[in-house]
């Protein structure tokens, strides 16, 4: 039986309570968007498969609750988003996306917590906290420009010092969330 994708690619979503991880999933899976806000309770995830060089991409993006009661849970994820108890398989590379709130000061401050929290996990299981881990950091809302407290130079040296790629992106308007499935020449999260 012919198989229905060639590679799976396992992203996991973290950041604070309200910065849209939820919408950003919708939008990407169901191309949709709600103003609604149902705060994710614990962990859920959603699957979507792109077509990318003429290989079948199954993206299966895990989506975490920010608020600070589901750490634990959150925390556990982590290990399968970096391949435990397997060494991550290179034919699936897992990636995981910070996210912030553009109009929120406070959840971009909180990046920094969140990237020392994969470190913690990371380093305990691999030694070494980005060792086959892809990261990605978003800003969110780009939509809500009026309301704009975090620049986009803090979050472009953000992300320099930390290596890792760097989009402003709208779950409402649907700014970039294409890009961020990677692909030829989008420079986003891409199996290699
Ligand atoms: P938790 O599940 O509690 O961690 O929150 P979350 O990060 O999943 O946030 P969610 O996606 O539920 O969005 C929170 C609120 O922000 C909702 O009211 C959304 O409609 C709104 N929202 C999400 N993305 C955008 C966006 O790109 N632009 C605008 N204007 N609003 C957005
Ligand atoms: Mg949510």
């Amino acid at each position: 039986m012919a198989k229905a994708y060639d590679h799976l690619f396992k992203l996991l979503l973290i950041g604070d309570s309200g910065v849209g991880k939820t919408c950003l999933v919708i939008r990407f899976a169901e191309d949709n968007f709600s103003s609604t806000y149902i705060s994710t309770i614990g962990i859920d995830f959603k699957i979507r498969t792109v077509d990318i060089d003429g290989k079948k991409i199954k993206l299966q993006v895990w989506d975490t609750a920010g608020q600070e009661r589901f750490k634990t849970i959150t925390t556990a994820y982590y290990r399968g988003a970096v391949g435990v108890p397997a060494p991550p398989d290179p034919r699936s590379p897992q990636g995981i996306v910070l996210v912030y709130d553009i109009t929120d000061e406070k959840s971009f401050e909180n990046i920094q917590n969140w990237m020392k929290s994969i470190k913690e996990v990371g380093g305990e299981i691999l030694g070494n906290a980005s060792a086959g881990v892809e990261r990605l950091l978003l800003g969110n809302k780009c939509d809500m420009e009026g309301r704009r407290k975090v620049q986009r130079d803090a979050a472009e040296k953000l992300a320099k010092e930390h290596g890792i790629r760097f989009f402003e992106t709208s779950a409402k308007s649907s700014e970039n969330v294409e890009e961020v499935r990677g692909g030829p020449g989008a420079g986003g999260l891409h199996p290699q």
